[in-house]
């Protein structure tokens, strides 16, 4: 390796890059250290690397800018020169085959076949490894968080199932993750319910009501509270009493929890959602206690009985209600004990919260009201991952025919039945076991709605369609289970083993990428760990799932022009292409690891 440059400690760049980076992560690092060598004096120059199919394979494009920051300099070296004199300093890495200097100073990158051969055959051994990171963070992900004895509306589904990939992805790359569904549990609305339950249950202490439908209590609660003078006097001391812990109104308000709780679960366990309950009553004490001292240190302010917390930032015009006019606190103020919690209990590195982007601007005054009053230290990052609505077909805010908001195991029940539809419609009911059968209609019901979820620009509004999640064709769940089924069933029909497969590579058989086809498979396989760290770049894990995606194309293009078993005109196989097969097997591990991070079960039959 060349060696020299200032600031070089020993050991080249190639031997810092850790193992398990993918080519972008490489090239930026080969990059980064060849321009500090060739341009020393240069602060902070541009290093612009990105995927280039068209002129080899990467594309560094950073001769051009440090052109023109040279020449601010009074330096001037046109752009083809700068290319050159980067291209020198590029130190040996087994990935880089070939560095061109095209046209006004691009630098052409052609990587090596053998590199990317040997490293997808040794998958077939090892396993998908996560690419490396810096530190291994301790990182809070608060989602779904819906709202006790409210309906768990399709708002809530987009957090949930947000929420569960990201932490799946989180997890993946080894950081410590504490999964909080920040259920909303606290509340003067409990007041009302807390009322009603005595009035209709007197003895709900002993026997469990039977409230199956918490709305409809919810409602009548609602009725009593605007209808009665003497009901709502009653409300207020309930709520009261259970600040105060006072334990037959917490046993109330635990009865009322149960029934919502039961409800939530039946969603998180058909979903396969992870997710540890803290709602807001777990802050009352700490509120008490924050609330004292944010008022002893001058931050809050007297405003029409009410006292408010402005934030640093003057460009936030909008306060955090700390107590309301009745003494009460509010959603702002447990979420300010809250962060205190996160970062001085929890020590957290990382706290996000996933909800809609309606939210924006209270977790942005949150943020800088923590801040301010030093409870949250700069080294803790905080994000707010904001998502559009769910919109109905008619472009609508997404409601049932009558109006109401739509019952998330309902919209489940009709998710599953829909997936059972379009499975009988091609037959698989005459093929499959009623458990393989079951496994299917569950699998693409479930998937389908995440994948049609998560497929999307999170940022965006996105209208909901069983018609669209369940075609077979196009960026959908569907057509990725059924490719990777059949991927799957290449080697199985060929009368190859995992074993077998393992066996060839041990014996020294790589995979081949001399084909055209092949070729672009494998380079697309090769970027999983950089799809990866990019979809936590402001999380956007839709780019999971282009890539997802892309390897399916990538995929079905390479089996059509290449076989990997041939059979005689009556069907007897003759020949066995092990290293065509050893990548399909490379295919199949990382679609089914990129499913694990989507929240998606493969099928083994569908
Ligand atoms: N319960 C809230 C809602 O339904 C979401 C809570 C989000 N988390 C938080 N810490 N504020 O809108």
């Amino acid at each position: 390796a060349r060696q020299g440059g200032r600031g070089d400690t020993p050991g080249s760049v190639s031997e810092k890059i850790a193992n398990g980076s993918g080519p972008l992560q490489i090239l930026l690092a080969l990059f980064s250290s060849a321009i500090t060598k060739a341009f020393p004096d240069l602060p902070d120059p541009p290093i612009v690397v990105a995927l280039s199919p068209k002129f080899g394979d990467y594309q560094c494009n950073s001769a051009l800018p440090i052109s023109k920051l040279l020449k601010s300099q009074g330096i001037s070296i046109p752009p083809p020169e700068v290319g050159k004199r980067i291209v020198e300093n590029v130190s040996e890495h087994p990935l880089v085959m070939k560095l061109d200097v095209a046209g006004p100073g691009f630098i052409n990158v052609s990587i090596d076949k053998n590199y990317v051969s040997k490293i997808l055959t040794n998958v077939v051994l090892e396993g998908i490894k996560p690419p490396p990171v810096e530190r291994k963070l301790r990182i809070v992900v608060d989602f779904s968080s819906p709202n006790i004895a409210k309906e768990m509306h399709v708002g809530h589904l987009r957090s949930t199932i947000i929420g569960e990939s990201l932490c799946r992805v989180l997890e993946f790359l080894n950081h410590d993750v504490l999964r909080i569904n920040h259920v909303g549990d606290w509340g003067t609305q409990f007041g009302m319910l807390i009322a009603h339950l005595q009035e209709r249950f007197p003895d709900f202490a002993e026997n469990v009501p039977p409230i199956g439908d918490l709305q409809a209590f919810y409602k009548e609660a609602k009725v009593r509270f605007d209808a009665d003078a003497e009901f709502k006097k009653r409300a207020y001391a309930c709520v009261v009493q259970l600040q105060n812990f006072e334990p037959t109104h917490k046993r109330a308000w635990e009865v009322i929890c149960d029934v919502s709780r039961r409800e939530f679960q039946k969603i998180y366990k058909r979903l396969g959602i992870t997710l540890q309950e803290r709602g807001e009553s777990f802050y009352q004490s700490r509120m008490e206690k924050l609330v004292k001292w944010l008022d002893a240190e001058g931050y809050l302010e007297e405003d029409e009985g009410r006292k408010i917390m402005w934030a640093a930032d003057k460009s936030i015009t909008v306060p955090l209600t700390i107590v309301k006019s009745d003494g009460g606190f509010t959603y702002d103020t447990s979420d300010m004990a809250c962060v205190q919690q996160r970062v001085n209990e929890e020590k957290a590195d990382w706290i996000i919260y996933i909800t809609d982007s309606g939210q924006a601007s209270h977790f942005q005054i949150l943020e800088s009201c923590a801040k301010r009053a030093g409870l949250l230290p700069s080294h803790v990052k905080f994000t707010h991952v904001g998502f559009g609505v769910v919109l109905g077909e008619d472009r609508k805010k997404f409601k049932t025919r009558s109006g109401d908001t739509i019952r998330l195991n309902d919209l489940l029940d009709e998710g599953v039945s829909r997936a059972l539809e379009t499975l009988k419609a091609k037959g698989r009911h005459e093929v499959l076991t009623p458990d393989e059968l079951k496994q299917a209609m569950e699998s693409v019901a479930y998937g389908c709605i995440k994948y049609a979820d998560l497929s999307h620009n999170r940022n965006a509004e996105y209208v909901f369609s069983f018609d669209r999640m369940l075609e077979d064709r196009g960026n959908t769940a569907v057509y990725l289970l059924y490719n990777l089924t059949r991927i799957r069933s290449i080697a199985r029909t060929a009368g190859v083993s995992s074993e077998q497969l393992h066996a060839a590579v041990k014996n020294g058989t790589q995979i081949s990428l001399d084909h055209e086809k092949e070729w672009k498979l494998g380079k697309v396989l090769l970027r999983f760990p950089d799809v990866i760290i990019e979809s936590l770049k402001d999380v956007s894990l839709h780019k999971i799932c282009d890539f997802a995606y892309e390897i399916a194309t990538a995929f079905s293009e390479f089996y059509d022009n290449c076989y990997c078993v041939e059979k005689d005109s009556s069907g007897e196989i003759k020949k066995v292409y092990m290293e065509r097969l050893l990548l399909c097997e490379v295919t199949a591990t990382i679609m089914a690891q990129l499913f694990a991070l989507l929240g998606i079960d493969p099928l083994s039959r569908m």
